[in-house]
């Protein structure tokens, strides 16, 4: 799989891992990544399995703490990072090994994930999140992670961000897709939930997961469950457990803001008109509630 250096207009350039035409993170891992990630088409899934799924910067690790902790039936903070159990950096013996319930996560589309996860009909959660402030999100994480080698700015990054040439592609194509998918697979229904839903009702959205995921639990204990997720008690305690030496100045910025609407503070007038007009064009056939408002 190659490393490759994905250069924009501007002459930038960001180091992906390319593999059949699909940008995928520079990964540090143990194992050839090349030949796993070939393989995964027929690893095993377990029908207790949960796949947390969305395009990155979706709050992925916001949900992922939550499900564990519903699935443990308890508020209490797990000892793994979220990228511990991420398809897409695991190997198979790796995901072998892990024990159930096993609550996994992936930032690939719908085909792209194996096999033997339909079959079961694992349950998946997809999040969905304001695109604008995905966008944001995902720039400071391009330019903060070392690995990517990118040094463009703001206004050479947006239009990278608008073509997918990023890793795991368009945000556009993946939602695109992933409907598409979920329409084909009625008889196993995703459970659908946004990073701005979570933030309006957080004990709300942690009720309805429970039901979605027929764990036991109480109003009390969804309560301490988004307590203990809250977005500055997940910083002070997941920070620490990050690899420094991957990110700028030793800083690690997985946790960066947390709020609903940053991208008010990026995009300027004329970056939020060609944003719609692509998002309008693109977005035409999606019925999902996206949280997205021209
Ligand atoms: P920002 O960069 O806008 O702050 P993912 O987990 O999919 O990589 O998404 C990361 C985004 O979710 C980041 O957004 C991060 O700060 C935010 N996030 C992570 N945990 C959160 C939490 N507990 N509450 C709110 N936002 C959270």
């Amino acid at each position: 799989m190659p490393v490759v250096k994905v250069k924009d207009d501007h002459g930038k350039t960001m180091t992906l891992r390319e593999v059949d035409g699909f940008y995928l993170p520079v990964i540090r891992v143990p194992y050839d990544q090349e030949k796993e990630f070939r393989d995964r088409t027929d690893w095993t899934a377990r029908s207790d399995d949960v796949l947390i799924c969305a395009y990155p910067k979706s709050g992925t690790h916001w949900v992922w703490e939550i499900t564990c902790m519903l699935l443990n039936g308890n508020a209490e903070r797990i000892n793994l990072m979220k990228e511990m159990a991420m398809l897409e950096c695991l190997s198979r013996s790796a995901l072998d090994s892990m024990t159930s319930p096993r609550v996994l996560n992936t930032h690939m589309y719908y085909g792209q994930i194996p096999e033997d996860f339909k079959r079961k009909q694992c349950k998946i959660v997809y999040i969905l999140r304001n695109p604008r402030d995905v966008a944001v999100s995902f720039f400071n994480h391009h330019t903060r992670l070392l690995d990517y080698e990118y040094s463009g700015d703001w206004q050479q990054y947006l239009p990278r961000f608008i073509e997918g040439k990023v890793d795991y592609g368009s945000w556009f194509d993946y939602v695109v897709d992933w409907e598409a998918s979920m329409n084909r697979n009625q008889q196993n229904p995703a459970h659908v939930v946004t990073y701005e839903d979570l933030q309006k009702d957080s004990v709300n959205e942690v009720s309805r997961l429970a039901s979605f995921l027929k764990t036991e639990g109480t109003e009390t204990l969804y309560k301490e469950i988004a307590k203990q997720c809250n977005f500055q008690k997940m910083k002070k305690e997941k920070d620490p457990l990050e690899d420094t030496a991957e990110w700028k100045d030793d800083k690690p910025g997985m946790y960066r803001k947390g709020i609903v609407g940053d991208w008010k503070n990026w995009f300027t007038v004329a970056q939020s008109e060609v944003f719609n007009a692509v998002y309008k064009e693109r977005l035409a056939s999606v019925t999902l509630p996206v949280p997205y408002t021209i």
